[in-house]
């Protein structure tokens, strides 16, 4: 089998090759690998038989044979000389090389001469590429990862010898060569690789003698990712019971794979998508109050267990502030509300009365922000303006308030010096609480998520006076004395407003007076330094 696929390949080389020289004579340059058979063409005009052919190599005769009776054959001996006049080298070695000259004698006193070069070469064969380290994919291109240090390196076998070249086809340059050389292997190395390195790169092999050339080829992809985690954010639509987290995270190549999911709860939100960036619309009834939202970044150039995240932990609103204010007729009061633990971000408004009609700015009221602080400015304070007041904060997850109530005095009770101070260290020198939370979902869902006992409802009062205007606070409060170091004495109250009352601003929340019995009534008075 062996030997009937080389004669054929000769012929063809010797139909592409042919060539008449100078001299005349037909030239044919032919290759064969050692250990070949080689069949070497004298006349090869018609049917005609020459009677004898005289085959020479390098000017001296080796072999005479011919016509009708061609020479018997040794087994031991390499050399033959067909029927139609052509040699038959069984198994070529590198010494056969050579230039081969035919002399047949024909039929009616002619001869014919013909020159045959017999080169012998092998290969290039086994050329194979390596590159490392690098991963292979399902459909054989290689992944590298960006900033690693990659070696590269072509082999094959030629005889004689072989010229071996690394080209590169990227998308910013066509089919460059890197490097060369003569010998069996070639080693190319790039240090920190690059995604522009990314593309296809050929190994080619070239016999020196023959020409022969074997080209292996692979792509080479390079992946990375941002050294940054993903964004985690928010988008609160117009209504804020919905809202849509979003994650981003560019940068990577391939597209990663983000997913959105909760932490610590089955069944909970569990979104994955293979993009840079994934939205998640959500509305009040799948959020809860500590609920912890994570999006995660897999990509195949991250490690397993070595995925990017960014996360946030959902809280209602919380505002706090003082619930009693007390103004004088005719002034200005500015009733104050902080919200500082909203996540995401609370819409803020204030309300007024039991109806919680909201108040929209105007020459009586005026609206501003300040970080978390919410103030309302009353101007031109009348009777009409006494009641209850809601700093009324809503989240996607719950709506919360701060009651606030508005006691007006007239300007005969007191001097106007002392109410001055007793306004100002009722508003800027104390820090009360007063919250509840009017709507959230979490007992529809929360509860049998596992994040164990929800916090109890807020119902606690806690009230921070800080006595800076002893005159004032004689009648109402316990009196302490001054310390030494000139810090403030503080006294601080926990007493719990009953639930029916909390409902009803009106009786939760009246004069001092009514506030100083409530005292008497509950727990005892904590005292605090600070
Ligand atoms: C070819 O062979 C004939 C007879 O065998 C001889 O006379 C002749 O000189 C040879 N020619 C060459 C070029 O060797
Ligand atoms: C063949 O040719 C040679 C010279 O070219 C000549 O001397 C000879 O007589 C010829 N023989 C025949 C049979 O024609
Ligand atoms: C092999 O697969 C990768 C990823 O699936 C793709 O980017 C690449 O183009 C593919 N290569 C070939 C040669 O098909
Ligand atoms: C790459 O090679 C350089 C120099 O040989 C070395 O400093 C660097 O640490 C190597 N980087 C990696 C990722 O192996
Ligand atoms: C390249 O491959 C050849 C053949 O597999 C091997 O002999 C040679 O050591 C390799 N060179 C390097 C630098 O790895
Ligand atoms: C790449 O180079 C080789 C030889 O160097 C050439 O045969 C081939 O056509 C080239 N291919 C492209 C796409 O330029
Ligand atoms: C080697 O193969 C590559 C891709 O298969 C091709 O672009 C290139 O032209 C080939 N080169 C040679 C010398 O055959
Ligand atoms: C939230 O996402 C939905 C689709 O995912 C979109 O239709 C809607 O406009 C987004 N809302 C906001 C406030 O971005
Ligand atoms: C999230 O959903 C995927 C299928 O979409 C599932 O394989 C995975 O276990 C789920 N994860 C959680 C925490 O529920
Ligand atoms: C809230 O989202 C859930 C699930 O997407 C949906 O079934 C429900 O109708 C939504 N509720 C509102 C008020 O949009
Ligand atoms: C204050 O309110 C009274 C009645 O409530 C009104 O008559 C008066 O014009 C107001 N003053 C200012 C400055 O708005």
């Amino acid at each position: 089998m062996r030997i009937v696929a080389t004669v054929a390949l000769l012929h063809l080389c010797l139909c592409a090759t042919a060539a008449v020289s100078g001299n005349g004579f037909a030239e044919t340059a032919l290759t064969a690998a050692p250990g070949d058979v080689a069949l070497l063409p004298c006349f090869t005009l018609g049917n005609v038989t020459p009677s004898l052919t005289t085959w020479m190599k390098n000017g001296r005769e080796v072999i005479r044979g011919g016509g009708s009776s061609p020479s018997p054959s040794p087994a031991e001996q390499r050399l033959e000389v067909l029927h139609d006049g052509s040699l038959n080298i069984k198994g070529v070695t590198p010494g056969d090389e050579g230039s081969y000259l035919c002399n047949s004698s024909l039929p009616g006193n002619s001869t014919f001469h013909a020159r045959v070069l017999l080169q012998v070469t092998r290969g290039p064969k086994d050329v194979s590429l390596s590159i490392r380290p690098a991963t292979v994919l399902p459909n054989g291109t290689l992944v590298a990862l960006r900033g690693s240090n990659i070696s590269f390196n072509c082999s094959g076998s030629s005889f004689p010898s072989q010229w071996l070249t690394w080209a590169f086809t990227g998308a910013s340059s066509s089919n460059s060569s890197l490097v060369s050389t003569f010998g069996s292997w070639l080693d190319y190395r790039i240090e920190d690789i690059q995604p522009s390195a990314q593309g296809v790169y050929s190994c080619r092999a070239r016999n020196t003698v023959s020409d022969q050339a074997v080209n292996k080829s692979t792509q080479l992809l390079v992946y990375y990712v941002p050294d940054r985690h993903p964004e985690c954010m928010w988008e609160l639509a117009q209504d804020p019971s919905h809202v849509n987290f979003s994650c981003t995270w560019y940068g990577a190549y391939p597209t990663p794979t983000l997913r959105w999911r909760e932490e610590k709860r089955e069944g909970g939100i569990n979104v994955t998508e293979v993009t840079d960036s994934l939205t998640v619309a959500l509305n009040r009834s799948l959020l809860c109050d500590k609920q912890t939202l994570t999006c995660t970044a897999q990509h195949p150039a991250l490690a397993q267990g070595k995925e990017k995240t960014c996360s946030f932990t959902l809280k209602s609103p919380y505002p706090k502030g003082d619930p009693l204010v007390m103004a004088l007729e005719a002034t200005s009061i500015t009733l104050t509300c902080t919200e500082s633990v909203s996540v995401p971000p609370a819409k803020n408004t204030w309300r007024k009365g039991l109806q919680q009609d909201l108040i929209v700015p105007s020459s009586k009221y005026v609206l501003s922000k300040e970080g978390a602080e919410l103030k309302l400015t009353i101007h031109n304070i009348s009777k009409d303006d006494e009641g209850v007041y809601f700093c009324h904060s809503e989240n996607p997850l719950a709506v919360t308030e701060l009651e606030v109530y508005l006691t007006v005095r007239t300007s005969s009770a007191y001097t106007g010096a002392i109410v001055g101070i007793f306004i100002s260290a009722l508003i800027v020198g104390s820090a009360v609480i007063i919250a509840k939370t009017v709507y959230s979902s979490r007992h529809r869902i929360c509860l049998g998520g596992g994040f164990g006992q929800m916090e109890e409802d807020r119902g606690d009062v806690l009230s921070l006076v800080e006595s800076d205007d002893e005159q004032i606070f004689q009648d109402t409060v316990p009196r302490l004395p001054p310390l030494t170091n000139g810090r403030h004495t503080t006294l601080v109250q926990i007493h719990r407003i009953p639930s029916s009352d909390h409902e009803d601003a009106e009786t939760a929340d009246t004069s001092p007076q009514q506030q100083e019995d409530t005292e008497q009534t509950e727990e005892p008075v904590d005292l605090v330094t600070f």
